[in-house]
């Protein structure tokens, strides 16, 4: 349980982005770690800079409870911890100019074609960085992968960052993948990038709570039809898969999927009886980001139970 104190939920922020002076009760520059693996890194860099504050994003909770162990055991306190994916974390959770560094060491490569847009370092990646880097601030990259960090270069140029790089390092970050590497004899290699000019991105999150007001009667049968209705759009795509119904009283529980671009997401929709009609709002055991799909899932649901 270490790793309770540095864990965040964002996704239940109502404000977005947060006021991070308030999360970590204090103004401080931000630096940010992307994939953490067990945090050795992110600790180490913590105590090394205890005037910044440091958030990491790691996508494996195996991952937040070693990190966590680590932070506790060295007392450290000026880091946040959240499972998320770091690419919707980086651009949704900071304001233009707030981030000073940004850390990324060997990301899984997904050196398969097919798999190339689950990539960390894409375009999409880079035009979120040059946002929220402060100017003059830096993104460091390091990995064995020479074609991932050439094809990174390329992305984070391409969004108008002064690229270094990719060239071999010999003192790295020295986390658990970059003895695995070295031991097999690998070089490492460091890509380089700081913003110079002012930017800004597009973001898809918000803090309110979609609701809709339906005036319908409470009917199992109607509900029950709305498993497997799918809707998807360019860039998104709502799926509602399964109805459940409460043993008593007239509430009812759907498990949904929605995807904005590569973010996908899954909730529970709440349906219940007031004196009204019916209310559709998202469950609170298991609260998304409210992005355009999950507010389309919520409309989508009134729209189909509307008489
Ligand atoms: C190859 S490991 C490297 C771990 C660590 N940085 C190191 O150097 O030892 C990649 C890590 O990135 C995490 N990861 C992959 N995609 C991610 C994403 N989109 N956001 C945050 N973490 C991610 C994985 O769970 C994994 O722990």
């Amino acid at each position: 349980m270490d790793f309770v104190p540095y864990l965040i939920h964002p996704a239940r922020w109502e404000e977005l982005p947060p006021r991070w002076e308030e999360v970590f009760l204090r103004r401080a520059p931000l630096a940010v770690e992307i994939g953490f693996g067990n945090g050795e890194f992110l600790a180490e860099m913590a105590q090394r800079h205890p005037d910044w504050n440091w958030v990491g994003f790691e996508t494996s909770l195996t991952c937040i409870v070693k990190a966590g162990r680590k932070l506790r055991l060295g007392g450290v306190g000026n880091v946040r911890l959240a499972l998320l994916d770091g690419k919707f974390g980086l651009r949704e959770l900071f304001p233009d100019g707030s981030v000073t560094r940004v850390f990324v060491n060997f990301p899984c490569p997904w050196p398969k074609a097919r798999h190339a847009e689950r990539r960390l370092v894409d375009g999409a990646f880079a035009q979120a960085l040059a946002a929220v880097l402060e100017e003059g601030g830096e993104f460091q990259l390091v990995t064995d992968a020479l074609w991932y960090a050439e094809e990174a270069a390329q992305h984070l140029g391409g969004a108008g960052l002064a690229v270094a790089g990719p060239s071999p390092l010999s003192d790295g970050p020295g986390t658990r993948y970059e003895r695995k590497w070295r031991a097999r004899g690998l070089t490492i290699w460091r890509v380089l990038a700081r913003k110079v000019r002012p930017g800004t991105v597009p973001r898809i999150a918000e803090g309110g709570m979609p609701h809709a007001k339906v005036p319908a009667e409470f009917r199992p049968e109607r509900l029950q039809q709305l498993a497997g209705v799918k809707e998807t759009w360019e860039g998104g795509a709502v799926v509602l898969k399964e109805v459940f119904f409460a043993a008593q009283g007239e509430t009812a529980l759907i498990r949904a999927f929605a995807t904005d671009q590569d973010f996908l997401q899954q909730f529970f929709l709440i349906v219940a009886k007031t004196p009204e009609g019916l209310i559709v709002q998202l469950d609170g055991a298991t609260v998304p980001f409210r992005t355009p799909a999950v507010k389309r899932a919520v409309a989508l649901v009134a729209e189909r139970l509307r008489p």
